[in-house]
């Protein structure tokens, strides 16, 4: 199918309000298997991920998230820009995508590997356009206080909870955040040289 990542990733939206219907395992193993064949540094593989569907364990990880989120959203050290960004979107302290998602996947990272984070950020591309495909929303949830969360999970000192991904059917419907587009983001062959036009560009590729 031409065209069909491209067409995954400009539909694909973080999504932060789930509806409480379940989710079916072989879609998230699917995804899943996806993300383990993104390349690695000296293929370590250096990704972990943990499916969490208890509804404790759920319960845990929000009310130990919301702890240290009411700290950051009431730090006066928060750039005021990141602040009006976050409050135009209606983003809180509150993380109710944590307990309303029917699954949540805690993905850990091997800190012993080289390239550990680069690698395991890649594999989380690959996951999120996968259940894009099987029509299943995601966001990159990044905890205030990430070892706080990992030891709840049992995750090993030598391994970092590098974000927590909630699954499952979107319940908000919202328009994407713009992105800039090509001319603004790539220079030929010098830095600041401008770059092809769009419609160029949708000549040289066709
Ligand atoms: C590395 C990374 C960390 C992120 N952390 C958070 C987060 O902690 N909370 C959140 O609500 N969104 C988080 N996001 C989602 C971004 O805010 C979102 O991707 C961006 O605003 C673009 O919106 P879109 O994904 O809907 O296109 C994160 C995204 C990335 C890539």
């Amino acid at each position: 199918l031409r065209d069909h990542v491209f067409q995954l990733a400009r539909q694909r939206k973080s999504v932060r309000k789930y509806s409480d219907e379940n989710v079916n395992m072989d879609d998230l193993y699917y995804a899943i298997r996806t993300a383990l064949e993104a390349p690695s540094g000296a293929n370590r593989q250096p990704w972990r991920f943990i499916l969490v569907r208890d509804e404790y364990t759920k319960r845990r990880i929000r009310d130990t998230c919301e702890y240290w989120e009411r700290r950051f959203h009431g730090s006066t050290t928060l750039p005021k820009w990141f602040a009006d960004w976050l409050r135009s979107r209606g983003i809180t302290w509150r993380k109710s995508f944590l307990t309303e998602a029917p699954v949540l996947i805690a993905v850990a990272a091997d800190t012993t590997a080289p390239y550990w984070k680069e690698s395991t950020w890649l594999s989380i591309g690959y996951l999120l356009l996968a259940l894009e495909e099987r029509g299943l929303a995601s966001l990159t949830y990044t905890p205030t206080n990430p070892r706080a969360v990992a030891e709840l999970l049992g995750i090993p000192r030598n391994y970092s909870l590098e974000c927590i991904i909630p699954v499952g059917k979107a319940a908000e419907d919202k328009v994407k955040e713009a992105r800039r587009g090509l001319e603004k983001t790539v220079y030929i062959d010098l830095w600041g040289r401008p770059a092809l036009s769009l419609e160029e560009g949708k000549a040289d590729s066709s």
